[in-house]
């Protein structure tokens, strides 16, 4: 067996927490040979609740479970940390306008941007997934100015295991079959989830659909609204398969994505597809050993265009908005 890997995960006393931790625990990241070490950051009213959820991981007697430390204090839970998986976020409460939202949240993510800054190990990576991601994920960036951009990253994952469940439930494929899925843009309504460049077992899919109606109409809103059908549906948001997301983008950013195939992450723009440098924006990626590259050359038609445009429009009013608040 390897050395053992510190993984941070805040929020751990939430939702997506209680499936994600039982997952980290048993190996689905790193695999059996690697113990994991958990650092857990609630706030302080939530830290009994956490108590609970270490009693059952106990419970569990994971072998690949190496320790687990809980605190509230991020500079102490972040402390040699190798991976960041930010789940913990202000949830949009009644009455709660856009840009407190952006404050609320904000303010956590500078002082967890800070205190990775100061005592994250040289080999951090971080992955964001709580809401509104892309933001948080640029606001972290921007507070930790000793971490390489390249090392922040915001989930889209979820929205491309949608679109590829999606995609092979309309067409009858094996999920197993589908690659070159990607996801343009923010985690929000505007994503834009493409099926251009998709292949399924080696077919364009856009041509093995051969329905525009249904890509424009069914595919396209069904993906981006597909967290407020699972509200509407299940009375609670979508836990378990965020966190099989995060694990699956955090496994495949350390591991490498497959070959011949591509993940969806959102990265750190350096232009790419007209995409303002800088803004946190999804892409088509391809994943080693911890590093990620945007997939270069493919063309983009009038149609895709606009939907990508209209998604990173939204980031950069969101980039303008913190930085307005001061939090940039
Ligand atoms: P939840 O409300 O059940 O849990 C969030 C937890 O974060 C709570 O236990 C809360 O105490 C904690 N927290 C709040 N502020 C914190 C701080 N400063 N430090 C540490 N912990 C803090 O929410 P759930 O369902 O687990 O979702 C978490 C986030 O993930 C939400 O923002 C949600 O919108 C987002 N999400 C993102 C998805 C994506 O695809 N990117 C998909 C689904 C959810």
């Amino acid at each position: 067996s390897t050395s053992p890997v510190k993984v941070a995960v805040t929020g751990a006393a939430g939702q997506i927490g209680y499936s994600l931790l039982f997952r980290l625990a048993s190996g689905s990241l790193l695999g059996p040979d690697t113990p994991i070490q958990l650092r857990l950051l609630e706030i302080t009213p939530a830290l009994k609740a956490l108590e609970g959820v270490v009693m059952e991981l106990d419970d569990c007697a994971f072998p690949t479970l190496d320790s687990v430390e809980i605190g509230d204090d991020p500079n102490h839970i972040f402390d040699g940390a190798n991976l960041a998986l930010l789940v913990g976020a202000r949830p949009r409460t009644k009455g709660m306008e856009r840009g407190d939202l952006l404050e609320a949240n904000g303010a956590i993510f500078t002082a967890q941007g800070k205190a990775l800054n100061e005592v994250a190990a040289d080999d951090i990576r971080i992955g964001v997934t709580g809401n509104p991601a892309n933001t948080n994920a640029l606001i972290a960036m921007k507070n930790a100015p000793n971490i390489p951009a390249e090392r922040f990253t915001a989930l889209t994952r979820l929205d491309h295991n949608r679109a590829i469940s999606q995609l092979a439930a309309k067409t009858g494929a094996k999920v197993a079959d589908i690659s070159k899925m990607t996801i343009w843009g923010n985690h929000s309504a505007t994503q834009y989830p493409d099926i251009f460049h998709a292949e399924i077992a080696g077919r364009n899919a856009a041509e093995v659909v051969d329905d525009q109606a249904w890509i424009e109409n069914d595919f396209i809103p069904t993906v981006a609204k597909r967290g407020a059908a699972i509200i509407e549906a299940r009375g609670a948001s979508s836990a378990a398969s965020a966190a099989s997301a995060t694990i699956d983008a955090a496994r495949d950013w350390l591991r490498g994505s497959a070959e011949n195939d591509w993940v969806s992450m959102a990265v750190a723009s350096d232009g790419s597809y007209g995409v303002p440098e800088g803004l946190i924006s999804s892409f088509p990626v391809t994943t080693k050993n911890g590093d990620w590259e945007i997939v270069q050359g493919l063309e983009i038609d009038e149609f895709s265009r606009a939907r990508i445009d209209a998604s990173v429009a939204e980031l950069a009013e969101e980039r303008d908005a913190v930085t307005q608040l001061g939090l940039i």
